[in-house]
């Protein structure tokens, strides 16, 4: 087990090369059985959802090659239909497997996936979109069993946008008999980007990114060679460490309007942002107000993903700010490790209100998800004296070198063994 070793205080300075979305690869890795063909997947960040994925790539008979930050995954010899629990419970993004395995062997089981520990996180309308399409759908003995004769194109109304269960139900869709159309998707550049590659694979998928996506299934896809979109997430997390400790940082990769909410909101702290094409500059002198009320809502709102994140930088800016998390039940279990540190945090339900105080202190705080873990990081950046953080296998699901990026930006941030 390691554990980081923070020395706060420092402003950040430099550039970052941001790495592909893992909202991105995920489902990508998943698109990978639809076709006999090798599919080539570069930039592929190592963290441990990607290994998570390729682990169950593995078990269904697919085979492996890394080169570099390219993955190529070759299923030509793919055989099961079946992931069992002990691969499941790490990653909730195996559902995704549904869709490519439902087109690919006509039987799909599966355990009840997990993930971080972030709400309920139901999977109702990845399965009612199946069902929609001609899937059976049991649940016996903790698994999700489906079967269906032949996938039929059909209309979908999706009673909320998410993100999950509209790429679930385009990968179950884009080789079925038929048009489906998908009404009330969601609208995140993810989707756009799967639309990019299935499309490049062959199959025919329009509307993504606009909230009604049809697709009109194919008989065959084939091999692709595709380099994913930038990962909002991990820009948006940089930037805000940037943002409040001060300093003058860059981001390569992710165009601007991907974060467009979050960009939005740190202009209202008083930070300086410039930027032109995929690159973002932001100019901060540490010394941030609060804004009023800060919202997670699907695309292109703002991100639940950089909810604790953008709360530890609300802990030091001056004034109150009411956060209120409309995605997920419990996405505050890092405010009391925030409290730890000299926060003022108050959660009630979806809400917490933040009041800024001058500084926070060094403490020993543990993370518990991957997102609140990284807003820890960054509450200790910014803090007087020095603290340990632990649990970053959290944190290793969704930052590639973490530790090595924020130290070439200048801060003093070791990884040590326990
Ligand atoms: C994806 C992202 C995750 C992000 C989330 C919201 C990936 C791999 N993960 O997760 O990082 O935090 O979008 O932007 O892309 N819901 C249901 N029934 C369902 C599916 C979802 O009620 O069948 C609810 C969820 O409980 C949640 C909301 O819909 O309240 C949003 O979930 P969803 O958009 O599906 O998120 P994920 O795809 O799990």
């Amino acid at each position: 087990m390691d554990k980081y070793i923070i020395n706060g205080g420092e402003k950040l300075f430099g550039s970052i090369e941001i790495q592909s979305a893992k909202n991105t690869v995920l489902p990508l890795l998943a698109a990978s059985i639809l076709t006999d063909e090798p599919v080539r997947i570069r930039g592929v960040p190592k963290i441990n959802d990607v290994e998570s994925m390729l682990l169950i790539l593995s078990e269904v008979g697919c085979k492996i090659t890394r080169k570099k930050d390219s993955l190529v995954i070759d299923s030509s010899n793919a055989v099961s239909h079946e992931i069992p629990t002990r691969l499941t419970k790490e990653l909730r993004s195996s559902v995704f497997m549904l869709g490519p395995l439902l087109s690919r062997f006509r039987r799909a089981k599966i355990s009840y996936p997990g993930g971080c520990d972030i709400g309920l996180r139901p999977i109702d309308l990845h399965l009612s979109g199946l069902q929609r399409l001609g899937v059976e759908i049991a649940e016996r003995d903790g698994y999700i069993h489906c079967e269906t004769q032949k996938l039929l194109g059909a209309e979908i109304l999706l009673d909320f946008p998410s993100v999950g269960a509209t790429e679930n139900i385009i990968l179950a869709a884009v080789k079925a008999d038929g048009i489906t159309v998908i009404r009330n998707a969601a609208k995140e550049p993810e989707i756009i980007d799967l639309q990019h590659f299935l499309n490049a694979m062959g199959a025919k998928v329009c509307g993504a990114g606009g909230g009604t996506v049809a697709i009109e299934g194919v008989k065959r896809l084939h091999g692709v060679d595709f380099v994913p979109i930038g990962d909002r997430i991990e820009a948006g997390t940089y930037l805000i460490a940037a943002a409040s400790c001060g300093g003058e940082i860059e981001t390569q990769g992710v165009p601007p309007e991907n974060i467009a909410a979050l960009l939005h909101k740190l202009r209202e702290n008083g930070c300086k942002i410039y930027t032109k094409n995929d690159k973002i500059v932001l100019t901060s002198n540490g010394a941030l107000r609060a804004v009023n009320i800060v919202e997670t809502m699907p695309f292109p709102g703002f991100p639940t993903d950089l909810q604790a994140q953008y709360t530890a930088l609300c802990t030091t800016a001056k004034g109150s700010t009411l956060v209120v998390e409309n995605l997920f039940e419990t996405r505050y279990r890092y405010a009391a490790e925030l409290k730890r540190m000299g926060a003022d945090v108050t959660v009630r339900g979806r809400t917490a209100f933040v009041r800024g105080v001058e500084r926070l202190h060094g403490a020993c705080v543990t993370a518990g998800d991957l997102r609140g873990g990284a807003a820890l990081v960054l509450a200790a950046l910014k803090a007087e004296g020095q603290s340990s953080v632990v649990e970053l296998s959290y944190i290793d699901r969704g930052y590639d070198d973490f530790e090595g990026k924020l130290r070439r930006l200048g801060a003093k941030i070791r990884r040590v063994r326990i």
